[in-house]
């Protein structure tokens, strides 16, 4: 950059030592920059016609792009995109599918911000959307429709730890030309990969166990690059079709990366919810010890869960790795690294004996979030399912007495210990059930 001495001072004080000095740095730098200088006009030329190289952080920055590579790798899939939370992961890849007009198929077993997000978001953008129980593979095929262009799940849900079969609720979409899209936020790709079981698009909130210590937002798409065009294409017009700006298709000019092209270069950056590279380099430093954390967060988790089981405080524990877990045997064969850390304890004194849990831990922290190396619990009944009506909630598995654990990396008899503490002094009322 010219910036010397002869320049004036504000000059100096915008181009002044920008130069990088040449350095190999080992972590992936932080590339906390708007956009990117091109060397001559037909590098600018070729970025803008071909995409080569990086022009505008909305489009694409090194060091989201670092962070895209390493989840693609890790999901086995073809590519991946980052973006700014979670809630943006599930928002770009249904508006990547569905449009004005069509319909999805979706678990009733879902985070509440999705389920906001269908039943008000894209319902007013004409996008209808069709419930079903998780485990009803009949249900799911009945209520596919002509307009359907996602069926939706979650790999392993909140509250009730149900499991998605993957491969036969893929299979139901593919025979019609369907993608599966899943939430695999719980069960991140060490504990499952769903795009090896048939799922076409796997999305994320990378704040929870991808980035792990709970300082940042973001979240990924990720694509499988198994568009077909032949079979397919009769439900995405806007993939086959000449390109509303002019162009080639997506089909003509990426083939099988029709889909995943789609996402990067027209819904992600038009919506508009970028990543900010700080953020990025973060999740990308937490993606580096994430089967650690996972592999210790599911045998914390699976030694709380089979400690509260036997205590007679508690009315129920729903917990994917134990044998009462009506999945017990779907989750043994998706998720052969352990269970995950999520799960719902339901405690016999209601409201009161959940109150006063939530209020005595103390190594366990009180909040909405979950996937943190450190525990966490919140109170989903008077929280995050405090809008859905009774009925809705016992079938979501959150009675008053419910509370919702996050179990993190701290020492196991730490952890017993502290939830001992709280529960020796709960208050127990009679069943759960009575008291309702
Ligand atoms: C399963 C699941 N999906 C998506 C989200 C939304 O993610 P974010 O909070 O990063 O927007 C959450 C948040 O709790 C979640 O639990």
């Amino acid at each position: 950059m010219a910036a010397g001495a002869d320049t004036g001072f504000s000059t100096r004080q915008v181009h002044a030592g920008a130069a990088t000095a040449q350095a190999s740095p080992r972590a992936t730098p932080i590339y906390l920059t708007a956009g990117f200088t091109f060397s001559d006009l037909d590098e600018s030329v070729a970025h803008f016609g071909e995409g080569t190289g990086f022009g505008y952080s909305r489009t694409g920055n090194p060091t989201v792009h670092a962070v895209e590579e390493r989840l693609a790798s890790l999901e086995g899939g073809d590519q991946a995109v980052l973006v700014s939370s979670g809630q943006a992961a599930v928002t770009v890849a249904l508006l990547a599918l569905a449009g004005a007009g069509d319909h999805v198929v979706v678990s009733e077993h879902i985070y509440e911000g999705t389920r906001g997000l269908l039943l008000d978001n894209l319902a007013r953008l004409g996008v209808e959307t069709t419930f079903v129980e998780t485990d009803d593979l009949d249900a799911w095929r009945a209520a596919i429709t002509p307009r359907t262009r996602a069926l939706f799940a979650e790999t392993l849900s909140n509250a009730r730890n149900d499991v998605l079969d993957v491969a036969a609720v893929a299979a139901i979409g593919a025979a019609q030309g369907i993608p599966l899209v899943v939430d695999s936020t719980f069960t991140t790709p060490y504990l499952l990969r769903p795009i090896e079981h048939g799922a076409a698009v796997v999305v994320h909130s990378a704040s929870k166990f991808l980035a792990g210590q709970g300082a940042v937002l973001g979240g990924v798409i990720v694509d499988d690059g198994r568009f077909d065009a032949a079979a397919s294409g009769h439900r995405f017009a806007h993939l086959v079709q000449t390109d509303r700006l002019g162009g080639a298709s997506y089909a003509e000019k990426y083939g099988a990366r029709a889909r995943g092209q789609y996402i990067r270069e027209s819904v992600a950056p038009r919506f508009g919810p970028s990543p900010s590279p700080l953020n990025a380099f973060l999740i990308g430093q937490g993606i580096e010890t994430l089967s650690l954390r996972v592999e210790r967060q599911s045998q914390n988790a699976l030694a709380v869960a089979r400690w509260l089981e036997q205590r007679p405080e508690v009315e129920r524990v729903d917990y994917i790795g134990l044998d009462s877990h009506p999945h017990h045997g779907l989750g043994e064969r998706y998720l052969t690294r352990g269970f995950g850390s999520v799960f719902t304890v339901t405690l016999r004194g209601g409201l009161e004996a959940a109150r006063h849990v939530v209020q005595s831990v103390e190594v366990i922290t009180h909040m909405t979030h979950l996937g943190d190396v450190r525990s966490l619990v919140l109170h989903p009944q008077s929280t995050s399912h405090a809008a859905r009506t009774v009925a809705e909630r016992e079938r979501a598995g959150v009675f008053p007495g419910t509370i919702r654990l996050s179990i993190g990396i701290e020492d196991i008899d730490d952890l017993l210990a502290d939830l001992e503490q709280a529960l020796v002094r709960v208050p127990v009322l009679e069943r759960e059930t009575v008291v309702l």
